[in-house]
């Protein structure tokens, strides 16, 4: 059977997104691009790997945990189940950073690194001492591992929000669970049953982690210092707000048009 016709006999009873993740899983399981998949014949063996993976796929589960790995600029970062998947949002906030401070020698903090995809980007592509930090140990594992795999300098500290950091820093990097109660009850099976909630819960109204930013952040900045946000969609002007006091902010759209970054500009 060629990869082509196992594709189509067995993505009949798919949505349009599992249809693609599937897509993915065979790129990738196979190493072979669609282009291919007419002249190129699939084993029993990965068939039935791959089937297995379907099965994964169709429950709901992330295409992330599944393949174990999700490229993250120019980064292979692993996902357990301990770690929030990495967003394209995420990734898009790093390339901004990387190119306003190719060839600055920096000190960056990225708090709440779950996997440690920031920390480990923002280390391999600029001059940069980099600190990480997360309240889970476990997820500090896997960050400890990508920075190994991935050939990044990064100094890992476990603890709740500034708790073990010491020192004052360029730039913080910020991308924390900022989910609201509401938001939760909503969210897609595959992100409530699989990531784990302590990356995604940010308190009754989701903002509990930029009002402790906003509060403890300037004693660990250098004078001059820039905090980089990720925020959840419409947060964007309630985070300016709370941050007003100490920071000089600008707001930033993602590739589809939200507002999802915050650039606050220390006033010292
Ligand atoms: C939204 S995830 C972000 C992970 C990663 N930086 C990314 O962008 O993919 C938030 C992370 O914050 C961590 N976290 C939750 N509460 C924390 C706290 N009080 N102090 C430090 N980290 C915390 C979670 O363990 C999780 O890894």
């Amino acid at each position: 059977m060629t990869i082509k016709d196992f594709f189509t006999e067995n993505n009949k009873d798919l949505d349009k997104n599992q249809a693609r993740d599937f897509g993915w899983l065979i790129v990738e399981k196979l190493k072979s691009e669609p282009i291919e998949w007419g002249s190129k014949v699939i084993s029993t063996k990965d068939q039935n790997e791959i089937k297995r993976d379907l099965k994964r796929l169709k429950s709901g589960e992330p295409l992330g945990y599944i393949l174990g790995t999700v490229p993250f600029v120019n980064c292979e970062i692993k996902v357990t189940p301990d770690v929030l998947i990495p967003r394209s949002e995420t990734e898009q906030l790093c390339d901004y950073i990387i190119n306003e401070y190719e060839g600055v020698p920096t000190k960056i903090l990225d708090m709440c690194t779950g996997s440690g995809c920031i920390a480990v980007a923002l280390a391999k592509n600029l001059d940069a001492f980099v600190l990480a930090t997360d309240i889970s140990e476990k997820a500090l594992s896997v960050a400890r591992q990508n920075a190994l795999a991935n050939f990044a300098q990064v100094d890992f500290v476990s603890g709740d929000m500034f708790e073990r950091v010491t020192g004052t820093f360029d730039i913080i990097v910020c991308n924390p669970p900022y989910l609201s109660e509401k938001e939760i009850e909503n969210l897609p099976k595959s992100v409530k049953d699989y990531e784990p909630s302590s990356a995604l819960f940010g308190g009754v109204d989701g903002l509990d982690f930029y009002k402790k930013l906003s509060a403890e952040a300037p004693k660990f900045l250098n004078s001059g210092g820039v905090m980089y946000l990720e925020v959840g969609d419409f947060q964007a002007d309630a985070v300016a707000e709370i941050l007003n006091k100490n920071f000089d902010c600008d707001i930033m759209s993602d590739y589809y048009g939200f507002d999802r970054f915050v650039i606050a500009r220390s006033k010292k």
